[in-house]
Formats: structure tokens, sequence, C-alpha cells
């Protein structure tokens, strides 16, 4: 196998969204016996919680939907050098791709042009300080749209 696609999903704080994001998405490509094709992370446009790990929200809901365990996640800021590095970058909401295209050219995708229908809205509707609802549609809405994200890459990088 050659060199790993790198995969980075990012938000704001990188402790709700975006953690859910890198969890789910490793999950599928594990599922699909791809794990050494992909080198994936997750991050925030800003400093609020580096090295923290995710919000008891986004850790419960991973658990409760799938049995996995996200403690060992820790928040970093998202840099100008992971645009250079990172073959896909995929933001969460359309605030937070607007402050990476601020720290250099990289093209940044965004999480929900990739759901299946017609969004309610283009962004990841922010969790944070919500009650468990508020993660559980953050999770059906990342599940789906990390799952068409893995089909495209399969697709444009011939691993299908
Ligand atoms: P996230 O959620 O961007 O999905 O990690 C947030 C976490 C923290 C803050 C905002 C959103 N904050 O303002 O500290």
């Amino acid at each position: 196998m050659g060199t790993p696609i790198k995969v980075m999903f990012f938000c704001l704080g990188n402790i709700c969204r975006s953690p859910l994001a890198e969890a789910l998405f490793r999950h599928k490509v594990n599922e699909r016996g791809l794990t050494d094709a992909f080198h994936i992370e997750s991050s925030g446009t800003s400093s609020y919680h580096i090295g923290e790990e995710p919000d008891p929200g986004s850790q419960r809901v991973a658990r409760e939907r799938l049995q996995l365990d996200i403690s060992d996640q820790r928040a970093q800021q998202l840099k100008s050098h992971h645009l250079d590095e990172f073959d896909y970058l995929v933001a969460m909401d359309r605030s937070n791709k607007r402050n990476a295209e601020r720290l250099g050219s990289a093209s940044i995708l965004l999480l929900r042009e990739f759901e299946s229908g017609d969004p309610d809205s283009l962004d990841v509707p922010d969790p944070w300080g919500g009650g468990a609802g508020h993660f559980e549609r953050v999770y059906e809405i990342v599940d789906g749209c990390t799952g068409s994200i893995l089909d495209m890459i399969v697709d444009e990088r011939g691993l299908g």
C-alpha cells in the first residue's frame, strides 16, 4: 500500500462535532478493510479546547450508538501546514470553512454537501452545551455524510 490518504475533519472546538466525524469515518474505513490506506485526524479552528478530550455528549453518543470509545482523542488546532499536508479537509460548517480558508489556499469540503436528500442547512448544528438530543442529531448527520465521503474517496482513488 502506498502513502496513506490524509483526511482532516474540523469544527470550531474539536471537542463535539469533528471528533465524532473522525471516529465514524475511521470506523467505516476499518470496516472496509482500508485501515492502512488512511491517516485520519480532526481539529478545531479555535484554540479554545486544545488538549481536551471529546465532550461528554460526543463520547456518550459514540459509545451508545457504536460501542466506540473516543476518550483517547485530544483536541488540536487547525494550522496552515495542515492545509498543505492533508488530501481532504472537511469543515463541519460554513463558518469553520471560512476560517480555514484564511489559513491558506487548499480546497475545503463542507460535510453536509455529502448528505443524501435535501439538507435543512449546510451546517452541522453546534451541539456544545446542548442536551443528548443535540448530539444524537450530530451523530445522524455525520454518520451519513462520512459514509458518502468515504465512497467518493474510494472511487477517486480506485480503492474499491
Ligand atoms: P465543536 O463545538 O466546534 O463541535 O467542538 C464547540 C465547542 C466549543 C465551543 C464552541 C463549539 N466554544 O465556544 O468553546
